[in-house]
């Protein structure tokens, strides 16, 4: 089973484009792995606890219990809208998963991998975390963004991330997979002798953090927010559902194939924090799973330059409305095109414009139209057996298995705007060999009738095709394509079945609609 995670995103605000992209990519990813013939289950969820969410619950004077509900809902019907199909759904107020950690956490304390001890130190009480050096001004002061600083000293639990570190370091160089990309890897072989100097705090008195997983050993604490988060992809899939066993789907899912997430969190959360929690937990190498670490999108201020998406600089695009605008065929074809999975993009709405309108509206949509409404007007919509071939048309079937096996290595790379452009180069060949067979003079000669018929049908074919093939990117309008084309049960074929010919002699096409209305965006004033 390939199963895929992705981060969970934080319910202390609403859903934004970098948390769209990413489940997007997902999807898509899940949905192609569906297609290559491997059956697949995504999972992914929402983190619900911590002092984020305590904050901005306190400070809209609601308890977090229901601050949390109303934004899990608002992800959830942004996921919908999205055609973001996940298996599993995760929810860290879950009590499946409070039990999961809970029975983690005692095994781990039990084994002496947990302990107790006091720390003192400058703590910043508006922020409500203990300060180190880093915070500290080029002045040697802490700023004014801390508000009150104390001294303060406090006991807490620890975890013994320092004891794994040097298997971790064995682990990295021993599989150079690990981390996709390749670059992402040598920023945590830098970053590896540091990251793991001191062990993890893993605990907050509930003195000052309520909203979190009670310690099993101790109810004056609740659990960490990251180590409660990071566990939900085992508690999910089934593992220690009772104290003692896992569910039997667990063994079918562990380890994850991929682990989707973004560039902040991977040190030292995932990359460090995670594979070490694994480890200590008793999971042996070949059970800690790939990370794929995706870019951010950026977005570009008055003066051009990229800058970071965030609600204080009022910069934020809003997922929802950009598909209620665009629909979400748009929205999902930019956010896989217009970036290379691994690095940052600026988003632009321009682009988004543009991308649908050339390659969708204007190439895809060209040739559905030639494909669809010439056999309606000069076929009668019937595909009939045509002796008739030539040079052209041979060439046009020789790139298929191009097509295909461009896409298909670019697809198991995760590299899906690479995917795409070999699909919309090959739609770019058929529309091609449309404009040197014109099919719309060849309809005005009887003796043509034959070669009418040849050209039709493989421009029939490349679109259906095309179809298959865009189905991961594009699940609806693919559902749509294949209604007009007849063939909804092609929705189900196999990558390897996608040979010349998935058309039957004499099939009957449907009726002719337009696919990708084109966008036009209102002229600035
Ligand atoms: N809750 C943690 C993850 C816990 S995983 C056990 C978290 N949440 S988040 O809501 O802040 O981010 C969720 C995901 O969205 C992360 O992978 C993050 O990298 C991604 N993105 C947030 N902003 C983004 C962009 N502007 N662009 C692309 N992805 C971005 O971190």
């Amino acid at each position: 089973m390939f199963y895929l995670t992705t981060a969970i995103d934080y319910t202390n605000g609403a859903p934004h484009i970098g948390h769209a992209y990413e489940k997007v990519l997902a999807d898509v990813i899940t949905r192609y792995q569906k297609l290559a013939g491997n059956p697949a289950y995504f999972l992914t969820g929402v983190d619900q606890h911590g002092q984020k969410v305590q904050q901005s619950a306190a400070k809209e004077d609601v308890n977090p219990a229901t601050f949390v509900t109303r934004l899990t809902k608002q992800f959830k019907n942004l996921w919908q809208q999205l055609e973001i199909e996940h298996d599993g759904w995760a929810e860290t107020i879950d009590p499946r998963h409070k039990s999961c950690v809970q029975n983690i956490l005692q095994d781990l304390f039990d084994r002496g991998q947990i302990y107790k001890k006091s720390h003192s130190g400058f703590y910043s009480v508006r922020q409500e975390q203990f300060l180190t050096d880093k915070e500290r001004n080029a002045d040697g002061q802490f700023g004014d963004e801390w508000g009150e600083v104390v001294e303060l000293e406090e006991e807490n639990y620890y975890f013994r991330l320092t004891e794994h570190a040097s298997w971790l370091k064995t682990f990295v160089d021993q599989h150079p997979d690990y981390i996709t990309p390749k670059f992402r890897r040598n920023e945590l072989l830098q970053a590896l002798d540091r990251a793991a100097e001191s062990d993890l705090c893993i605990s907050r008195p509930k003195s000052r953090l309520r909203w979190g997983i009670e310690l099993p050993f101790d109810e004056e604490f609740v659990t960490y927010v990251w180590f409660d988060a990071l566990l939900n992809y085992i508690s999910f899939a089934g593992y220690r559902a009772t104290p003692a066993a896992n569910l039997p789907d667990f063994d079918q899912l562990w380890p994850a194939a991929i682990q989707i997430i973004g560039k902040d969190i991977m040190i030292p959360a995932h990359a460090i924090y995670w594979p070490i929690m694994l480890h200590a937990i008793g999971f042996n190498d070949s059970q800690i799973p790939r990370l794929l670490v995706h870019g951010w999108w950026n977005i570009k201020n008055a003066a051009g330059q990229a800058e970071k998406m965030s609600k204080s600089l009022g910069n934020v695009i809003d997922p929802v409305e950009l598909a209620n605008t665009f629909g979400t065929d748009a929205v999902r074809y930019y956010l896989v095109r217009d970036i290379h999975t691994g690095n940052d993009s600026d988003f632009d709405l321009s682009r988004l414009v543009m991308l649908y309108n050339t390659e969708l509206a204007n190439n895809l949509g060209n040739l559905c139209n030639r494909a669809l409404n010439m056999s309606k007007r000069f076929l009668n919509s019937t595909l009939s057996p045509s002796d008739y071939d030539d040079e052209q048309c041979q060439a046009l079937r020789a790139k298929l298995p191009l097509c295909v096996t461009n896409y298909r290595q670019a697809m198991e790379q995760f590299a899906i705007a690479d995917a795409l452009t070999a699909v919309i180069d090959y739609i770019s060949a058929a529309n091609g060999f449309a404009e040197m067979q014109k099919p719309w003079e060849l309809a005005k000669d009887q003796e043509a009738q034959a070669r009418l018929t040849t050209v039709l049908t493989h421009l029939t074919e490349v679109t259906t095709h095309a179809t298959i093939m865009l189905s991961p990117i594009l699940p609806s309008a693919s559902h749509r394509l294949l209604q007009q084309l007849n063939a909804p049960q092609l929705a189900e074929l196999k990558l390897d079945q996608l040979a010349w010919g998935v058309l039957p002699a004499n099939h009957q096409l449907g009726k002719p609609k337009p696919a990708f209305p084109r966008i036009d965006l209102p002229a600035d004033d």
